[in-house]
């Protein structure tokens, strides 16, 4: 038996394939009839009246989402099918020119494999897994990704369990540096947070680089100082970093060795950035330019109300460390807080903060992690660049 073969069929109940006739790739378990077969694999997905629907793949979580859809009908699911996905992921990507070294193969709903994403980094290339049922594809999966790009070393990871496991290759010993721009950064291809580095902020740490000049910047929620280097590089006189995580403070200051800057005692704060900002403000400290890359604050159904408060908070202490004529850019990466939602917690904090706030851009991520139209749920990154007065 391959791991194309269907273990089995799901039936809708009536009324639940509205979503999936419109290319929705999500089934909720309250949408099944009956519960999904105990074997795993793929099975086939029918509506109350019998029409085949596609393929689905079933979430091994115990949440609400019971399947992924990985075809719709009449498109088989079979080798051929996983492989022109990643042709085409992998063409398109070809056109986009990405001035960087490691860049987004697939985006999980967005390149059609849901549950499923694929970084390149130079020679190595992570994949990151959000559903278990995906490890039965791996093989194949790192086999045609492998000819594509070239990659040397295929790396897994899994959102469900701690760690990294080597499929192809070796592990690095040491962060892979990969050129971005006109910088380096070093990934923890191992340790590091999502597949190493945070890819779908490419393009707003060009932003920041092409608009730092002179300027004194804080950047909340460092990391491994990403926006700290594309700053200084484009000239910002001093960036200080704030971030809770020590070892990714570490490897900021390993970071801007690497582009050749100094490290100077002071700029790399590890704490809290709300208790930091609130301090920094006592002190009557003011910047240029603030850069807001909170984790999610909203995670799951539920928290949006205390995650939009977050939001407001982080941006009040934000702007009340700007200067006048300074610049914002604030983010958020909670699938469920749209634009609009962080645009609202951003009004809210202007006028507590009493400052007026020109919001010059809408941005989001860089071109290789497409959203699909048909699911636009995935669309994690909103930023907002403003202007402060
Ligand atoms: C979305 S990532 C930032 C990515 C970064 N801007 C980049 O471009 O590489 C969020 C970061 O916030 C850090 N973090 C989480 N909670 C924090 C807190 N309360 N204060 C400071 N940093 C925090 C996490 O460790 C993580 O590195």
């Amino acid at each position: 038996m391959s791991a194309f073969s269907l273990v089995g069929e799901v039936w809708l109940r009536p009324g639940k394939d509205d979503a999936l006739r419109r290319r929705h790739p999500w089934v909720y378990r309250g949408a099944l009839a009956r519960p999904l077969p105990q074997s795993l694999g793929p099975v086939a997905v029918f509506s109350a009246s019998g029409d085949y629907l596609g393929v689905g793949l079933p979430s091994s979580s115990s949440g609400s989402l019971a399947l992924r859809m990985v075809c719709f009908a009449p498109e088989p699911w079979e080798p051929s099918t996983l492989h022109q996905r990643l042709q085409g992921a992998w063409r398109l990507r070809k056109r986009l020119r990405i001035v960087s070294e490691a860049w987004r193969l697939l985006h999980a709903e967005g390149d059609g494999v849901p549950g499923l994403v694929a970084d390149v980094y130079g020679r190595y290339l992570v994949f990151e897994l959000y559903e278990p049922l995906w490890e039965l594809y791996l093989q194949l999966l790192a086999e045609v990704a492998m000819s594509l790009t070239g990659a040397r070393h295929v790396l897994l990871r899994r959102t469900y369990r701690e760690g990294v496991e080597v499929v192809k290759g070796d592990l690095p010993r040491e962060p892979v540096s990969v050129r971005e721009h006109r910088w380096r950064l070093l990934a923890d291809l191992a340790a590091g947070q999502k597949t190493g580095l945070f890819l779908d902020q490419r393009d707003n740490r060009w932003l920041v680089c092409r608009n730092s000049r002179g300027t004194r910047l804080l950047n909340l929620f460092a990391y491994t100082g990403g926006f700290a280097v594309a700053a200084l590089l484009g000239g910002a006189e001093t960036v200080l970093n704030v971030e809770s995580s020590g070892r990714a403070l570490a490897l900021a200051q390993q970071t801007y060795v690497a582009n050749g800057l100094p490290v100077r005692e002071g700029e790399f704060l590890q704490g809290d950035a709300f208790t930091v900002c609130r301090r920094l403000a006592a002190k009557g400290e003011q910047f240029d330019w603030v850069v807001v890359d909170p984790p999610a604050f909203v995670k799951g159904p539920g928290q949006e109300t205390r995650g939009l408060s977050g939001y407001r908070d982080v941006n009040l202490q934000a702007l009340k460390l700007l200067r006048r004529g300074g610049m914002l850019l604030t983010c958020s990466c909670s699938a469920r807080i749209t634009v609009e939602q962080l645009e609202g917690a951003l009004l809210a904090a202007a006028l507590d903060a009493g400052r007026e706030v020109r919001v010059l851009e809408r941005r989001g991520a860089g071109p290789d992690h497409p959203v699909s139209l048909f699911c636009p749920e995935t669309r994690h990154l909103k930023a907002l660049w403003c202007a402060v007065l």
